[in-house]
C-alpha cells in the first residue's frame, strides 16, 4: 500500500500517528530566566494532532543565547517548564522532541552572560542582524573557541539532551543547521581554523559528530534526531565550496549511531526551493544505509499536494510544516479534509503574549463562530 500523509509511522522510539511535522519555530515568549510558560504550555498541546513536534529552538547553555526570550533547558527552572509542555502535549495524545540549540556567533554581547563576545568557529563576524531588548541590532564579533574548549560545548549538548528526557521529551533534535554554531564548524565559507576542527571536510564534521555521538550515547540514538540545511544562506551562511561532499559525508559518519531521524531543510530557510543544487537522495541513501527504519523528514514550503508526493513517491517518510502551523493549529485536520488554510498575522509571530499565537481557531471554531 502507498503511504499517504495521514498513516502513522515508528522510527527510533518515536511513534507518530501520521507522517505530518511541526517544524520548529522561534516565536520568543519564553519568561524570565528563559522559562518555558504556560502559555508555551497551550500553545504546544493545541498543535499536538501533528504526528510529531520539534519545539522551538533551544539554548543548551546560557552562552547558546542569540535572541531575545527564547527558551533554555540547562536550569531546574526551565527543565520544569517544559515539564508542563510536555505534559500537555502527550495529554491531548501527541509526540515531542526539543531541539538542541546554539547560535554561536549569531548573538549579542547582551544576550551574553557577562556580556563578553559571543563564541564560533572563527573570530569574524556575521553580516546579519538579531533581536536584542533594545530590537533589531548587528550581531557582535564573536571570540573563536579554544580547542581544549570544545569537549565542554560537547558536553553541554549532552547534559540539554538528558535534562530533555528528565522534562519528559519523546527525543532530541540536534540543530546543525540554519548558519548557528555547529554549522558555523561544517561550512568552509565560515570555519577558519587552523586545528584539528577545521581544514578538510574530516575536520570540520568532526565537532558535529562528537555532539551527535554524546547525545546518542546519553540518551539512546533512538531518541535522538539531527537538522540539516545544506546550501541556506541564512544568517550569512556563505555556501560551502563541496556542499554535496560534505554533507555525505557528514551522513556517512553518522550513520553507524543509527539515528532515529535526519530533518532536512531543502533549499533556503524559508525561502527559494532551488537556491542551489543539491542531491537529498544522495544523503538519504546514505542515512537509509543499514538504519532503513531511520526516519527521513523534508521541510521548506511544502504544499498539500507536495507533501503528498513526497510520501507517495518514498522521497520521505515525513513531511515538516512550519508557518501553516502557526495559524493553523489543526493543520493535520485542514490538510486530511483538505479546507482553507488560515493566514499567518507576521506582527506578532515574535515576542508578545497570546495574541498570534495561542488564539488562532481550529476549523470548528471558525465555522461555529
Ligand atoms: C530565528 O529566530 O530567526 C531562527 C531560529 C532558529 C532557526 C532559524 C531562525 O533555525
Amino acid at each position: 500500500m502507498t503511504p499517504t500523509l495521514f498513516d502513522p509511522i515508528r522510527f527510533g522510539e518515536i511513534r507518530a500517528a501520521n507522517r505530518i511535522v511541526m517544524a520548529p519555530l522561534t516565536r520568543d515568549r519564553a519568561g524570565p530566566g528563559q522559562v518555558p510558560t504556560p502559555l508555551m504550555a497551550t500553545y504546544y498541546a493545541q498543535r499536538a494532532s501533528a504526528g510529531l513536534i520539534v519545539s522551538e529552538a533551544t539554548q543548551i547553555c546560557a552562552t547558546g543565547q542569540g535572541y531575545l526570550d527564547t527558551p533554555g533547558i540547562y536550569s531546574a527552572d526551565q527543565v520544569n517548564g517544559w515539564r508542563r509542555v510536555c505534559e500537555g502535549v502527550h495529554g491531548q495524545g501527541g509526540q515531542i522532541v526539543l531541539q538542541l540549540w546554539h547560535v554561536g556567533r549569531i548573538s549579542h554581547v547582551s544576550l551574553q552572560p557577562g556580556g563578553v563576545s559571543p563564541v564560533s568557529s572563527t573570530a569574524r563576524r556575521a553580516k546579519t542582524k538579531t533581536f536584542t531588548a533594545r530590537g533589531f541590532e548587528e550581531v557582535s564579533a564573536p571570540r573563536a573557541l579554544e580547542r581544549s574548549e570544545l569537549a565542554g560545548v560537547v558536553a553541554d549538548y549532552a547534559r540539554a539532551a538528558r535534562n530533555a528526557i528528565e522534562a519528559g521529551f519523546d527525543g532530541v533534535e540536534v540543530h546543525s543547521a540554519n548558519g548557528y554554531l555547529l554549522e558555523q564548524f561544517l561550512r568552509d565559507s565560515i570555519n577558519d581554523r587552523t586545528d584539528d576542527y577545521g581544514g578538510s571536510i574530516e575536520n570540520r564534521v568532526r565537532l558535529p559528530v562528537e555532539v551527535l555521538r554524546a547525545v546518542s550515547a546519553e540518551i539512546g540514538a533512538g531518541r535522538t534526531g539531527l537538522r540539516i540545511s545544506p546550501v541556506t544562506p541564512a544568517n550569512d551562511a556563505a555556501q560551502d565550496s563541496n556542499a554535496q561532499g560534505l554533507f555525505n559525508h557528514y551522513i556517512e559518519r553518522l550513520a553507524p549511531l543509527k539515528l532515529a531521524f535526519v530533518h532536512v531543510i531543502e533549499g533556503a530557510t524559508g525561502g527559494a526551493r532551488d537556491i542551489a543544487p543539491f542531491d537529498y537522495a544522495a544523503l538519504r541513501q546514505r542515512f537509509k544505509q543499514g538504519n532503513e527504519h531511520g526516519a527521513w523528514i523534508v521541510n521548506n514550503g511544502y504544499t498539500r499536494a507536495l507533501a503528498s508526493e513526497a510520501i507517495a513517491s518514498g522521497r520521505a517518510d515525513l513531511v515538516a510544516f512550519g508557518k501553516p502551523f502557526i495559524s493553523n493549529p489543526d493543520l493535520v485536520e485542514r490538510l486530511r479534509i483538505d479546507a482553507p488554510l488560515s493566514p499567518l498575522v507576521q506582527a506578532t509571530l515574535y515576542g508578545g503574549g497570546a495574541a498570534g499565537y495561542t488564539d488562532y481557531p481550529t476549523l470548528g471554531a471558525t465555522v461555529a463562530g
